[in-house]
């Protein structure tokens, strides 16, 4: 068979694991060819490819970002090239693609196995928001380097009796900061699924100065707002993608504890650091089976689907199921987590 293969949206650690996975059981177990497109969907379109051997992934397993580059379409944009792709995938012969990215490429991918194309995706993003399936790779990777983070600015903080208010990614969803802030025991934790009451948040943070500590983390996802009316609050516009470009919950939320508590306060933005660098092992070791899945499923026929943890095992769910609506924090895991407000 002929393989095409592509990553698509933000890049995510355990990308090149995927491709590496996909290129060995595809090209040495089964004797097939793989062709990567350049930087997503563009390269779809553009017919910008390049054959995948087993010297173009050597190495790549434990490397940060994409060998293939990515990039993000705009809406509309593939919808314009629907027959371009078909076009395209016909021109160079390819029985199959597989698609690695998350909500956005995802998407994406089910418009074009609608119009016929025959595709099996592979979910990704840091932000472990994808339905259908328990985890993403690159999550574990970004909670790791999240959880590192807070511990390290908890000796700052103590220092100096600050409040750090530490912002992590997550558009729409609290996984990372509720994993991370677990992990580094996290005095407070604000998420997008729950807008939180900044007169609680302020009487946690100063009912613990008024026991004796020093200082307190409280870790924002980017995406957490304040209960409507509470505390002036900049919501921030949307880019050409699509995406909310969010004004910054930590900045804000700093001076707004700093004004109240009287105490300093200190804003700190993670940022990309989180999608950076080499994959953890279990990230690894997910991306590897999610690849090598992808290729089993492309044999099989099984179209339309995309490579899902569920438990232990890995399984097929259809593209329609994980692309209906993204997976948020489940109300219980509140309940085990006092820091979640
Ligand atoms: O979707 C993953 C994600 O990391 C989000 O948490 C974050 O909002 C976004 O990507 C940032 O994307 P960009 O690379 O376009 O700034």
């Amino acid at each position: 068979m002929r393989i095409g293969v592509l990553t698509s949206g933000g890049d995510c650690p355990g990308l090149n694991a995927v491709i590496r996975s996909v290129v060995h059981r595809a090209v040495v177990d089964h004797g097939d060819d793989v062709i990567g497109f350049h930087d997503g969907w563009r390269g779809l379109l553009e017919a910008d490819c390049r054959k995948l051997d087993l010297d173009a992934v050597s190495g790549v397993l434990a490397t940060g970002g994409t060998l293939l580059g990515s990039s993000r379409v705009r809406p509309g944009q593939l919808v314009d090239g629907v027959q371009r792709a078909l076009d395209n995938v016909a021109t160079l012969g390819l029985d199959a693609v597989i698609p690695i990215g998350g909500e956005g490429t995802l998407k994406a991918a089910r418009l074009l196995s609608d119009a016929g194309l025959p595709l099996v995706g592979v979910p990704k993003t840091i932000d472990n928001d994808i339905a259908g399936t328990d985890l993403t790779f690159g999550f574990d990777t970004a909670v790791g380097v999240a959880t590192d983070a807070l511990d390290r600015l908890k000796t700052t903080a103590e220092s100096h009796q600050r409040v750090l208010v530490v912002e992590v990614m997550g558009r729409h969803t609290g996984w990372i900061a509720l994993h991370a802030g677990l992990a580094a025991g996290a005095h407070v934790v604000v998420v997008p699924e729950r807008p939180f009451d900044i007169d609680r948040l302020t009487e946690r943070v100063a009912r613990r100065f008024a026991a004796g500590e020093r200082f307190a983390i409280v870790v924002a996802a980017e995406g957490a707002k304040p209960a409507a009316g509470s505390m002036p609050f900049e919501t921030g516009d949307t880019d050409a993608y699509g995406h909310e470009r969010f004004a910054g919950v930590a900045r804000q939320l700093s001076a707004e504890l700093e004004r109240r508590l009287g105490k300093e306060a200190r804003p700190v933005i993670l940022g990309h650091v989180q999608r950076g660098g080499t994959p953890t092992a279990y990230d690894r070791v997910l991306a590897t089976r999610f690849g090598w899945h992808a290729v089993e499923a492309v044999h099989a026929g099984a179209y339309g689907t995309m490579t899902a943890l569920r438990g232990t095992g890995i399984h097929l769910v259809p593209l329609a199921d994980a692309t209906q609506e993204l997976k948020t924090v489940p109300a219980e895991r509140y309940a085990e987590a006092d820091c979640v407000l």
